[in-house]
């Protein structure tokens, strides 16, 4: 297995241009391990100023959405060429807060990863399942449908531009986080269904990330889990000194 760690900041509707700067800096000087890659995802304002301070650097820049068209009349939206332009090589997609605060669904998901691949951008898919789910009985009936739906049309050969997220909903700044042994079964069981859908060489490759609390606390002890290959971290990602911590879990 030589899948790297994949430690990513997400950073919502944090920071300003300015403050973005100052901590893209610091993200820069992050200590990190030979198998951890370090990302980051300010807000699209603050894109301009991070790429400048990444610029030749080991941190990977991430946006947080994108339009799931390229152009046109579409206000408030903001589009994969308008990414590329700003450096930008790597889009979150299919977030929770996207999926439940803004309503987006599988399909239009899964427009937005086919435009983002096609533009030669990495992908992170997220997918999670509410509490309700949980409790249902239905996490992997969820998961499953949300790679499937975000996946769709998505061929083998662009399989190794996509990492997947798997973010608990109710693990997302509530402080629960799912239990290493928890989490390792749904990426296990994530893995064998993108096993079926690919191959298991495919499913072999595909970094899976968790989210949903991340803490230097807890970073370690995730990241011991089979099929846990690195982090998507919210609240913890917004102060230098505890994204340190996560990102150097292994140090
Ligand atoms: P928290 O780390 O704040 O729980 O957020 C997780 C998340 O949603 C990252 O995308």
């Amino acid at each position: 297995m030589s899948r790297t760690y994949l430690i990513a900041g997400n950073w919502k509707m944090n920071k300003t241009p300015r403050e973005a700067a100052a901590l893209a800096e610091a993200v820069k000087g992050m200590k990190k391990g030979p198998a951890t890659r370090k990302m980051i995802a300010p807000s699209f304002v603050c894109i301009p100023a991070v790429a400048d301070i990444l610029k030749g650097s080991d941190v990977t820049l991430a946006a947080q959405n994108m339009a799931s068209v390229e152009s046109g009349a579409h206000t408030g939206e903001t589009s994969v060429l308008m990414l590329k332009e700003l450096g930008v090589e790597s889009v979150i997609l299919g977030h929770s807060e996207r999926r439940h605060v803004y309503g987006e669904t599988d399909a239009i998901i899964n427009d937005k990863v086919k435009l983002a691949l096609a533009h030669g951008l990495e992908v992170i898919l997220c997918i999670g399942e509410t509490l309700e789910e949980r409790e249902a009985g239905r996490v992997e009936d969820v998961c499953f449908g949300q790679l499937e739906g975000g996946l769709s049309g998505v061929g083998s050969d662009d399989m190794k531009n996509i990492a997947i997220a798997y973010e608990p909903v109710w693990a997302i700044g509530t402080g629960k986080t799912a239990t290493p042994a928890d989490a390792q079964a749904v990426h296990q069981a994530c893995r064998g269904k993108i096993a079926g859908l690919y191959s298991a060489s495919v499913a072999d490759s595909v970094v899976i990330q968790y989210g949903g609390s991340v803490k230097p606390g807890n970073a370690a002890e995730l990241m011991a889990q089979n099929d846990i290959d690195g982090a998507l971290v919210g609240g913890a990602s917004l102060d230098a000194d505890s994204f340190a911590g996560i990102v150097a879990f292994d140090g």
